[in-house]
């Protein structure tokens, strides 16, 4: 049978693709700038964009400089309309499956060459056997490669029921619950039974620095006081993180 996959389901999409994100691209994702400050120089390397969705990182690394970039995403649906939008002959997109045990990224490539840079936005909570994606990650990478992601923090992923509540006195309060239960989480997002993964901060560094990786940098993202006060995100939001920004290396023998 095949797996579900939301992002090609009419339903969702018809909440996904109205998100600011999606409507306005990457100057539209909050965390954006967070994200960019972690990229190493992009000129003249090649990039691959793990469950690149809508291809948007994709353009903007092409527009950067890229000498190739690979965009791979698990949806049809996504991955049409990247190749709609996209305008620059430099991209390929490739439909493949993160969680598949044979994936091989650079031959996935258009020139076979090992890759600089692998990106991935809000894709990796999705993938079943991290540690198996990372190690595939670390043997496409040339010595000296980056990889740069986010995931949704494990304190926004963990609890049974995501969402805020109000205790007694009038607190709002993330209720974090099942934190150290890692694995499958089902929430309802545009549709029900959307099916993600949780794994807790020590997972997630360990298994970066098991692959090989060096870690360089960690953000706990959310939303700085002016982005608040421009509407994005809300009071809360400074309860708990909402995103982890990760960014590692490897040894450059
Ligand atoms: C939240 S979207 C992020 C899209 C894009 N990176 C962005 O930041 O806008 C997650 C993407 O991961 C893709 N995805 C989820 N599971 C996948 C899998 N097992 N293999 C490949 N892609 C997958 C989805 O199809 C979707 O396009």
């Amino acid at each position: 049978m095949t797996e579900r996959n939301v992002y090609n389901e009419a339903d969702f999409l018809a909440g996904y693709l109205n998100l600011p994100r999606q409507v306005h691209g990457l100057s539209g994702a909050a965390e954006w700038a967070a994200l960019r400050d972690l990229l190493p120089e992009i000129a003249g390397r090649r990039v691959v964009d793990l469950g690149c969705g809508l291809g948007r990182f994709s353009q903007w690394a092409a527009g950067q400089g890229a000498a190739s970039v690979l965009g791979i995403d698990g949806s049809v649906e996504m991955l049409d309309r990247a190749e709609a939008e996209a305008n620059s002959p430099k991209i390929v997109f490739r439909l493949a499956d993160l969680n598949s045990l044979d994936l091989d990224l650079n031959s996935l490539h258009v020139d076979g060459q090992p890759t600089d840079i692998v990106f991935s936005s809000l894709a990796l909570h999705y993938v079943r056997d991290l540690d198996r994606l990372l190690s595939i990650v670390a043997a496409a990478l040339a010595p000296g490669g980056s990889l740069i992601f986010s995931v949704e923090h494990p304190i926004y992923s963990a609890p049974t029921t995501q969402g805020f509540v109000e205790v007694p006195r009038g607190d709002r309060v993330w209720p974090l619950n099942n934190y150290l239960i890692e694995g499958e989480r089902l929430t309802d997002w545009f549709v029900e039974g959307v099916r993600k993964q949780h794994r807790t901060l020590a997972t997630y560094m360990n298994s970066v620095i098991d692959a090989g990786f060096r870690l360089e940098r960690l953000v706990e993202w959310g939303p700085h006081a002016d982005q608040i006060e421009a509407g994005v995100g809300s009071i809360d939001d400074l309860h708990r993180p909402w995103f982890l920004l990760v960014k590692a290396s490897l040894a450059a023998d």
